[in-house]
């Protein structure tokens, strides 16, 4: 199964997708999260993308459809994956159409932009695993650690307010786009389309996932 997860920073990608990877066993691919892996490891990539990441700005396709190209060729996305954060602009979705590679599903995930800078002034991350928590809405069992590890959360570096309504901006404007796009690819009968309600609580937004996957 073959899923890229549409919808704004902030709309519950990351969140999802980690449901979806413990259900479905196909891999989450996060272009925001190997930015930050390539950014932890010091690559002069990571140092160029952390500029423009900090910025709210969006990484140059070039760099992004390659990094995507060189994942999807590994043995584990050969059954499928989850593409979160990716596409997110008209040439990073023709660039994946050229590569002949075809999506089963697109779920745009809806919420309204006061309830992203709301959320993302909560959220905490696992930085090495990509979990995702909310102080609030998702917390971790134990305040400020990682389920899992027991490890330190943090702050993403983007999540300052101001830096939230910049890359709401180049959402709207950039990536946007991409539901007309994706709706064409639905009606020429190229992949299943489906809008989900993104404000419901974490485990009702689950639901609808599973119930529109099977
Ligand atoms: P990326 O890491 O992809 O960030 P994003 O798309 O801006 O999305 P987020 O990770 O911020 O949000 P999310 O939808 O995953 O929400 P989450 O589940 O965490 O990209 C970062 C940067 O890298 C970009 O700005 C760009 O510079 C660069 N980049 C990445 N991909 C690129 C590309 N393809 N091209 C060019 N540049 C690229 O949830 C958010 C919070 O809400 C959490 O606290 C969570 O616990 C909480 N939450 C989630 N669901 C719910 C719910 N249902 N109810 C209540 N709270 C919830
Ligand atoms: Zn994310």
């Amino acid at each position: 199964m073959r899923i890229i997860l549409l919808g704004a920073p902030g709309a519950g990608k990351g969140t999802q997708a980690q449901f979806l990877m413990g259900k479905y066993g196909i891999p989450q691919i996060s272009t925001g999260d190997m930015l930050r892996s390539a950014i932890k490891a010091g690559t002069e990539m990571g140092l160029a993308a952390k500029k423009v990441m900090d910025a709210g700005q969006l990484v140059s396709d070039d760099i992004i459809i390659g990094l995507v190209k060189e994942r999807i060729a590994q043995d584990d996305c050969a059954n499928g994956f989850l593409l979160d954060g990716f596409p997110r602009t008209i040439p990073q979705a023709d660039a994946m159409k050229d590569a002949g590679v075809n999506v089963d599903f697109c779920l745009e995930f809806d919420v309204p932009d006061d309830v992203i800078v709301e959320r993302m002034g909560g959220r905490r991350v696992h930085s090495a695993s990509g979990r995702v928590y909310h102080v609030v809405y998702n917390p971790p069992k134990v305040e400020g650690k990682d389920d899992e590890t027991g490890d330190d959360l943090s702050i993403r570096d983007d999540d300052k307010e101001v830096t939230v309504r910049d890359r709401l901006g180049i959402y709207h404007t950039q990536t946007k786009p991409l539901v007309d796009y994706y709706q064409a690819e639905a009606t020429a009968g190229n992949c299943q389309y489906h809008k989900l309600d993104g404000t419901q609580a974490v485990e009702a937004v689950s639901a609808q996932l599973a119930e529109l996957l099977g």
